[in-house]
Formats: structure tokens, sequence, C-alpha cells
């Protein structure tokens, strides 16, 4: 199971600064996701307790793979970016918008550093190349190294 992760303010995706974050609610953006892969897990808390809480959780309930975007917490929670430093699963990092160009603030992730993948900017669809990113990982991790010619067998 993919586990999808989204921080505070999210939940009011649809009506929340739609030049910026699209039109798109929170559901429709989970389904987006959905459509890479069906056995897709959403959670969201407007807390961040709440939020470390889920991925502790989720080192022992079969998740496969993590994407989470923490919101505004990308730029000061430690404490997220600790909980999913714990996770040895493959994790993708997802902003709907391009935080890159916008106040300065946003332009540093301290969960960057504890993901494999960052996606930022692409709206909606970035929710789905986050889930292609985790599978893609999950791929690479099962994957047979190919043998090196003349290497002892
Ligand atoms: C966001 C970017 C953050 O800076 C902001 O605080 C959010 C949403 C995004 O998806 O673009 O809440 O993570």
């Amino acid at each position: 199971m993919i586990l999808l992760v989204n921080g505070p303010n999210l939940s009011q995706l649809g009506s929340r600064d739609p030049a910026i974050y699209g039109t798109a609610t929170l559901a429709e953006v989970v389904e987006a996701a959905r459509l890479e892969h069906a056995d897709l897990e959403a959670f969201n808390a407007e807390s961040e307790g709440d939020l470390v809480a889920r991925l502790h959780a989720a080192r022992g309930d079969g998740t496969t793979g993590v994407l989470i975007n923490p919101g505004a917490l990308t730029h000061y929670s430690y404490a997220l970016a600790d909980a999913l430093e714990l996770l040895t699963v493959p994790k993708v990092e997802v902003h709907l918008s391009q935080t890159h160009a916008r106040e300065s603030f946003r332009r540093h992730s301290v969960v960057s550093p504890v993901v494999n993948v960052t996606i930022t900017g692409a709206g909606l669809f970035g929710y789905r190349l986050a889930v292609l990113a985790v599978l893609e990982l999950q791929r690479r991790a099962t994957a047979t190294p190919p043998r090196s010619p003349g290497a002892a067998r």
C-alpha cells in the first residue's frame, strides 16, 4: 500500500487560492493519484503531531512507499523530517505550486534531504508523477542487478 499524506491547509484545496493551487479539491487530488496505483491510502491532518504519528504507524502497517505534501511544515518541521527519516520505503515529497518561484521562505525544504524525490510545481499532475516515482523506486529496489561480465557466479 502506498501512503499519501497531506499536511495543514491542503484540506482547503478547491477554494484555497485557486490561482496558485488550482481548483481541484483534496478528494480530486487523491483520485488523480489513485489513477496510477489503486492501492493507495490517503491521510490528511492539520497538526504536526498527527502527521508524525501516522508516519510512525507506517513502519508496521504494510506501507511500501510514501508520498507527502507537508504544506507549510515543509519549511520548518524537523519533527516531520525526523519521522520521515525513520522510514526505509521510497519517499516522495510533492508540492502543487512551484515553491521556488514564490516567497523566499518557501524555497527551503527541511524534508527534501530525507526523501528520494521532490516534485514541485506540476499541480495536480505532480501527485501522479509522485506515485510513478514511488513505483519506479520500488521496482529498482527489487530488480536483480545485471551480472557484470566476468563476475564470479
Ligand atoms: C505547498 C507549498 C507550501 O509552501 C504551502 O505552505 C502549502 C502547499 C504546495 O503544495 O504547493 O500549504 O506544499
